[in-house]
């Protein structure tokens, strides 16, 4: 029966996940592919796509214990030299904030494993306790953290940029400005316990920045971040203390917006189809 075990630090639970072994995922396979997700915002599921998504190892060929095909294995990627060079949020606060992420791939490696394996006897399933709700659970977790991360630490590194093209213009019709939209992140940023997403939604038919407490609370579907701000103490204490809302004010000095603009092309050359019935269809 796998039970997860959990601890804080700071404020985020980070489930027994900080790992100082990075050799643990790079031996996983030879064929590296991207996983590609292109339906959903899920706090506790968040795409990425194309290159900049989730590497993961290649799956094993063999089928699971249940006999189910074998899910893949995630391998972590490295933060930009960028990144870590972010003017105001420091080199250590970034390299702390990636051990998290580290813990976060290694102890999704182990749920994905233990899923391969666990029976799907209905019998079994329990929705106060059972192995497939343990599982199922912890795995939104771990993996949102994983896919929160690489969002994070890839959509930092601008060094004072600014959005331009396309991006601006749908900046600007869903916010007003790129000011506002930055008022908006920042009243955001602080109200949530955990995260806030620039997504593009594909039924809004905009930019809209939604807010996360855990990486795995308050999925909303069919909409795609572009960008992620962790708003977790561990993501600014050791630089700003308390004071969040500089942290938050420096996050946007920093955004690498070629990286963002990378993830708003991507996003809105999907096209997952509009579930929602807008009053006045908005045409694109
Ligand atoms: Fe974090």
């Amino acid at each position: 029966m796998a039970v997860l075990k959990a601890s804080h630090h700071f404020r985020e639970p980070i489930g027994a996940c900080v790992s100082q072994d990075n050799n643990s995922f790079n031996t996983l396979g030879q064929n590296r592919r991207t996983f590609l997700q292109t339906t959903a915002l899920a706090a506790g599921a968040l795409t990425a796509a194309g290159k900049i998504g989730l590497t993961v190892a290649n799956a094993a060929d063999a089928a699971g214990g249940a006999g189910y095909p074998a899910l893949p294995k995630l391998r972590e990627q490295p933060l930009k030299a960028s990144t870590l060079a972010t003017d105001g949020i420091s080199r250590r606060t970034h390299e702390e904030h990636f051990k998290l992420y580290q813990g976060y791939v290694k102890k999704s490696n182990e749920v994905l494993d233990k899923l391969t394996a666990a029976t799907r006897d209905a019998a079994k399933a329990n929705q106060a306790f059972s192995e497939i709700r343990e599982l199922k659970v912890e795995l939104s977790f771990a993996l949102g953290g994983v896919k929160n991360h690489e969002l994070y630490f890839d959509i930092l590194g601008g060094a004072g940029m600014a959005p331009g093209g396309k991006l601006l213009d749908e900046i600007n019709r869903s916010f007003g400005s790129t000011a506002a939209w930055a008022d908006d992140l920042k009243a955001t940023g602080i109200a949530a316990r955990g995260w806030v997403w620039t997504a593009w939604d594909y039924d809004l038919k905009r930019l809209v920045n939604y807010i996360g407490d855990a990486q795995n609370t308050y999925p909303v579907w069919n909409a795609i971040p572009i960008l992620g701000l962790d708003v977790y103490e561990h993501a600014y204490y050791l630089d700003f203390a308390t004071k969040r809302a500089d942290y938050i004010d420096a996050f946007v000095r920093n955004v690498d917006w070629n990286a963002v603009n990378a993830r708003y092309v991507q996003a809105t050359s999907a096209s997952p189809g509009s579930l929602a019935n807008l009053e006045q269809p908005v045409a694109l």
